[in-house]
């Protein structure tokens, strides 16, 4: 039977009792993560969101029917206990910040009953994810998981903090919103007042929080809820949360400022690391050429050399044809892999098949200086020689290429790079090394569209000796853009916004919009810069893939209390669900069942 609390009061949580309290009676309120039953003597691991304390029931100390019922504690029932703080009469644990000490029980209290838990309770759980998120209440009593959320609260109460010193306001803005176009699909909510016609739920607060700029705030931040209707993958989530914030009469240069600054801090509170400032900053095009990736990772090397004006007319047909047909020849050295085996490779092969290579040449110098190779005999010697020397390869090393279009051979070698670096494990967990990528294509063209699209948004400003481009050759002009990127992934991205309203309407006629649709769309925004706009630029992260990188963990969901699986699902509540056909009358809503294919 349940008991209340009357007259008692929890004094501390369970590592808050140290040493220093010997000899105290404290009061401790948790869940039973363990309990051991010695006959004389019975032992429960006290556990609440702080960590475990060891409580002691002796009869001696607690009385017959305390004594008793100490002896019907079962896992996770929720006990209130009061003792005496003592040294441990046993062996002390080194693991626990509280194994030097234990609770001798005086009272005892059983505050709730718990049936058996699916599954245990504990740190690095082997339990199948769908089994915990199904539970997901009880997998949040997991201390590593209860670590994670502290941590990411921290993490909000430090950055709130430090912009607010700062100089910058909290502001709200809607979730009932237009949608916005920043690339992903829409979640969308019917109006029942006006049926046929729908909120969306903000994939970012973009507009307004330009529009608060436009409106003299100055300085605005915001931790928000954004909701996009994409696949997901490790670091995606259909909710997620932004670090938001936007800056007026700033350029570039202010924002990653104040950025350093923050992370910086956040490194330090939270990590005690001090992390070095100006980060590293390198442009979209090097990051492409060197790293075959928007997001490189630089805790390892292993670059990408271009060695297309070497091989441009040797006599593999695979190299000198890409070279022909406007492609490329990318390659990367591994160090010290010439033995890796034919099996090894094959699985490499695989690897960039899945993203649409035809294959991958090899060449390993031996230690005798000798190749061995899958294009050797389409080669001279003195072709390979040369191909050798351009890949900075030494004895011993194993050299891989890739022939293709540009984009395609990049980002495959890009991502060959990362899974070689993951398999052989080069990659040093510990470290953090943070970049800027700056210089983005404004634009990006879309074959499924057949059109530009904007690559960051549309509100991005164009670097100004570009702006000529935009009416000669969209693909050379890029943006005043920039990401941070943490250990190959992009925490954050922002951009200089444009604030002049010819340059917004001819980056809307850019981009496909027809006058009409862009006032259709966007007439707040064309009308509010009408009336005097600032220039202004902004940054959003992604809290949650920062918590997670922070915490070197792989995946989102270990950083969201609630978190969707992939197919957006979740486990917990059924969600998403029918609704009454009442609640669809309302909204004037019918459902039309998708036909089922023929299979
Ligand atoms: P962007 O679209 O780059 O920019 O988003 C900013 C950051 O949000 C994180 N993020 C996500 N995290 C988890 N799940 C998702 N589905 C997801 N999508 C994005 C990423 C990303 O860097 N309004 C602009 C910002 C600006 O220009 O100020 C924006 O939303 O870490
Ligand atoms: P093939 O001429 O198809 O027998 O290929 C000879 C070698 O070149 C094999 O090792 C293939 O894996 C490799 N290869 C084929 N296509 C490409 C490509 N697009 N890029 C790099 N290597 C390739």
């Amino acid at each position: 039977m349940a008991e209340s609390m009357k007259g008692l009061k929890r004094t501390h949580r369970c590592t808050e009792v140290t040493q220093a309290n010997i000899g105290e009676t404290v009061t401790l309120m948790g869940w039973t993560a363990k309990r051991r039953n010695l006959g004389s003597l019975i032992f429960v691991d006290l556990r609440d969101r702080s960590g475990i304390m060891q409580i002691v029931f002796d009869e001696n100390d607690i009385g017959t029917d305390g004594f008793e019922k100490a002896g019907t504690i079962r896992s996770e029932y929720v006990l209130a206990v009061t003792g005496r703080v003592e040294k441990r009469g046993g062996a002390v644990n080194e693991k626990l910040p509280t194994g030097t000490i234990e609770v001798r029980a005086v009272d005892l209290r059983i505050l709730s009953e718990s049936e058996t838990p699916p599954f245990p309770i504990e740190e690095n759980s082997q339990t199948r994810e769908e089994l915990r998120l199904k539970h997901r209440y009880l997998d949040l009593r997991r201390p590593d998981l209860q670590r994670n959320l502290m941590v990411k609260s921290k993490v909000a109460t430090l950055s709130r903090n430090f912009m607010a010193q700062e100089g910058f306001l909290e502001i709200e803005t809607p979730m009932l919103a237009k949608s916005t176009p920043e690339g992903a699909r829409d979640y969308l909510v019917p109006s029942r007042i006006y049926p046929g016609s729908f909120f969306a739920l903000p994939q970012s607060p973009q507009l307004f929080k330009q529009l608060l700029m436009v409106s003299g705030y100055d300085r605005y931040f915001q931790i928000a809820r954004c909701f996009r209707d994409e696949d997901l993958r490790a670091d995606r989530q259909p909710e997620f949360t932004q670090m938001d914030m936007e800056l007026s009469f700033v350029d570039i240069d202010d924002v990653l400022d104040v950025n350093e600054r923050l992370l910086k801090h956040l490194w330090k509170e939270i990590l005690g690391l001090d992390i070095e400032t100006p980060f590293r900053r390198m442009t979209w095009q090097e990051a492409m050429d060197r790293f075959g990736s928007d997001k490189p990772d630089l805790r390892f090397g292993m670059e990408l050399h271009d060695v297309s004006d070497i091989v441009k007319d040797c006599g593999f047909g695979v190299f000198s044809g890409a070279v022909a047909s406007g492609g490329t020849v990318r390659g990367i050295t591994v160090e010290g892999q010439a033995g890796m085996p034919r099996k090894k490779i094959d699985a490499l092969t695989e690897f960039v098949k899945g993203y649409g290579l035809k294959g991958l040449a090899y060449l390993s110098v031996q230690e005798d200086g000798s190749y061995k190779s899958s294009f050797a005999k389409f080669m001279s010697q003195e072709e390979l020689d040369r191909l050798v020397r351009a890949m900075d390869a030494k004895k011993g090393d194993l050299l891989l290429f890739a022939a293709d279009k540009v984009k395609l051979a990049c980002e495959t070698m890009g991502a060959l790079r990362c899974e070689i670096a993951r398999n052989l494990n080069l990659i040093d967990k510990n470290r953090f090394e943070f970049l800027w990528v700056v210089e983005f294509p404004q634009f990006e063209w879309s074959e499924e569209e057949q059109r530009y699209t904007a690559m960051h948004h549309p509100f991005t400003m164009p670097m100004e000796e570009d702006l000529a481009y935009l009416d000669t050759d969209l693909s050379k002009v890029r943006a005043k853009a920039y990401d941070i990127v943490l250990n190959g992934c992009e925490i954050g991205g922002g951009s200089v916004r444009i604030h002049q309203n010819d340059i917004q309407e001819k980056m809307f006629e850019c981009l496909g919009f027809t006058k009409e649709q862009a006032r259709e769309q966007f007439s707040f925004l064309l009308d509010a810069f009408r009336y005097g706009v600032p220039p202004h630029a902004g940054l959003a992260y992604g809290l949650d893939r920062l918590v997670m990188l922070m915490l070197g963990l792989d995946s989102i969901r270990d950083v969201i209390a609630f978190p969707k699986v992939k197919d957006s699902s979740c486990l917990m509540t059924q969600a998403p669900s029918p609704v009454d056909g009442k609640q669809l009358q309302e909204l004037g809503i019918t459902f039309i069942p998708a036909e089922k294919s023929e299979e």
